[in-house]
């Protein structure tokens, strides 16, 4: 058990707990990428500075239907939702979704301690620290930890003994392969109850433009992380031999998203040397979908038990309330 990080009280009365946690070496991390069959990154390397920028636009795009679907359901089963959350510790996973807390809570008043996880420190003391401006009786901890490892929220004083549920939305749970689903589940089974978004089947003339919009952005985040290699590994990627591929696949219940290299060519990175065929691909990233009956299956795998699902009219999207068995 790592020593129990002391509060450090960085914005008036933000109290963040800084577990430090260890950041894999981008470089090792992304030539191993590039030495297997299938080349591939981690999709936790598209989020740079600017990857982050492109991701917030195409969550505005008109073809990315999920964050305004996932927005507008929180709002519509508001009440619902924050009966559900009672008057517990609310968790957020991931401290990304500022508009989506606040819905929960300015519909929950009762709530009163608010705890964002995150692995990035910045981004998350700021965000606690404006929910704390916003939500005048609201207590916000900031705890800097790698979620999907075991998270040490037992040593954290102001949890000791009190009921927590956690908060993951933005079908960040569908960037998993099923198998890592229920090894995250059970990680943050520690939590209590769970309440997760989780994106929904359907046909793939609505995906296929969510992840591939006639502006572009989409082809730009995924792009953006060769831009990040040149730049920060010293790499040579012309980003003009490359181009961007989002397909449904529909057996797999998966987007897949991929660089294509659109000649042979060789990259260098230091003394690596990377060749690509014309038309192999690099994943970027998998995107699963699932139905409501799917990912119920997956939750009770992990030893959750589905208590209540939320969704659109259109059934595009799902908010699940799990709770253990
Ligand atoms: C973060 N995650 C839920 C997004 C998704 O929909 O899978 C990532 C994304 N990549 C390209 N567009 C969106």
């Amino acid at each position: 058990m790592p020593p129990i990080p002391s509060p450090q009280t960085q914005q008036p009365a933000v109290k963040l707990y800084d577990f430090h946690p260890p950041m894999e070496d981008f470089r090792s991390a992304v030539l191993r990428g590039l030495g297997l069959p299938q080349k591939q990154f981690s999709p936790q390397f598209l989020y740079d500075k600017r990857g982050s920028e492109l991701f917030d636009a195409i969550c505005q795009l008109p073809e990315y239907y999920l964050t305004r679907t996932e927005m507008a359901i929180l709002r519509d089963n508001a009440g619902a939702i924050a009966t559900a959350l009672g008057h517990r510790v609310l968790v957020e996973l991931g401290s990304g979704s500022s508009q989506k807390i606040r819905i929960l809570l300015k519909a929950a008043p009762q709530v009163t301690t608010y705890v964002g996880v995150d692995i990035s420190r910045q981004h998350l003391q700021e965000a606690c620290a404006a929910l704390m401006a916003d939500f005048a009786e609201l207590e916000a901890i900031a705890v800097c930890a790698d979620y999907t490892k075991p998270l040490p929220l037992a040593t954290i004083p102001e949890l000791r003994d009190r009921p927590t549920i956690g908060f993951f939305p933005g079908s960040s749970i569908g960037n998993l392969e099923p198998a890592e689903v229920i090894a995250f589940l059970k990680t943050v089974a520690v939590l209590g109850d769970l309440i997760v978004g989780v994106d929904l089947k359907k046909s793939a003339a609505i995906l296929e433009p969510a992840y591939d919009d006639v502006q572009g952005v989409s082809a730009a985040f995924a792009l953006n992380v060769l831009t990040r290699i040149n730049r920060e590994l010293g790499a040579d990627f012309d980003l003009t031999q490359f181009e961007y591929r989002a397909h449904y696949n529909e057996a797999a219940g998966r987007i897949e998203m991929a660089i294509a290299s659109l000649c042979d060519q060789t990259v260098h990175l230091g003394d690596a040397k990377i060749s690509f065929a014309a038309g192999e691909t690099l994943r970027t990233e998998h995107s699963y979908k699932y139905t409501v009956d799917e990912f119920q299956l997956l939750a009770m795998e992990a030893g959750f038990q589905p208590v209540q699902v939320w969704t659109d009219a259109d059934q595009l999207f799902s908010l699940h309330h799990l709770k253990q068995m």
